[in-house]
């Protein structure tokens, strides 16, 4: 199972970004856990480039997207929402369609006590709109900074639940081939 892993935030010291250096550490074989190199690389979003000249950057995500069996996505909340980043990427995302049915996982990191809760309302709300099949369980990481040192969650029941969600990925991941097969036979 390859796991895609995106992160809404582009600081070198970034809670978030750790969240998802533990993912990857959590991940064993036959899981695979790829993370994307940055989402920063990616022009801001224009739908005329987008018709006429799709930046390579662009086709490399959606060609990672479209080679992964699920997403996780960490984000760090801004202004009740998601990140500018993020949601930049996911505006790339929608016309190359490679998200539709994928299972996603949202987790977020915080340093207040709401542990980014307005950011994966916001992203859930946004890829079911984009056809992603976002999965119920959730991990939210408030007062991040009491959690997570040296771009790691030291925070054994933190990485517990980390730990969990991607099991519940995965499940969600067998669940949708089931449903695949079901739809084609
Ligand atoms: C411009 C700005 C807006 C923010 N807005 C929120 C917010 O609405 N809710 C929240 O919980 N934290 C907010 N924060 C704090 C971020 O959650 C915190 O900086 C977090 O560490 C950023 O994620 P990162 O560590 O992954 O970069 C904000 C921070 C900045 C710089």
């Amino acid at each position: 199972m390859k796991i895609l892993g995106l992160c809404g935030s582009l600081r070198s010291g970034s809670l978030n970004a750790a969240v998802l250096r533990s993912a990857a550490e959590l991940t064993v074989p036959p899981r695979e856990l790829v993370v994307d190199p940055g989402l920063g690389r990616l022009p801001f979003f224009d739908a005329e480039v987008e018709e006429t000249a799709l930046p390579e950057v662009v086709a490399e995500l959606r060609a990672a997207v479209g080679a992964a069996d699920c997403v996780l996505i960490v984000s760090p909340e801004y202004a009740h929402g998601t990140s500018g980043v993020l949601k930049n990427a996911l505006e790339w995302m929608i016309g190359g369609g490679e998200i539709c049915d994928k299972p996603v996982a949202l987790a977020s990191a915080s340093p207040a006590v709401t542990g980014g809760d307005r950011a994966r309302a916001w992203l859930a709300e946004t890829l079911a709109m984009m056809g992603a099949r976002v999965i119920p369980q959730e991990l939210r990481i408030p007062q991040a900074t009491r959690k997570i040192a040296d771009g790691r969650i030291t925070d054994e029941p933190t990485r517990a639940a980390l730990a969990g969600l991607l099991d519940d990925l995965a499940v969600a991941v067998a669940e949708a081939r089931e449903a695949d097969g079901t739809l084609t036979s």
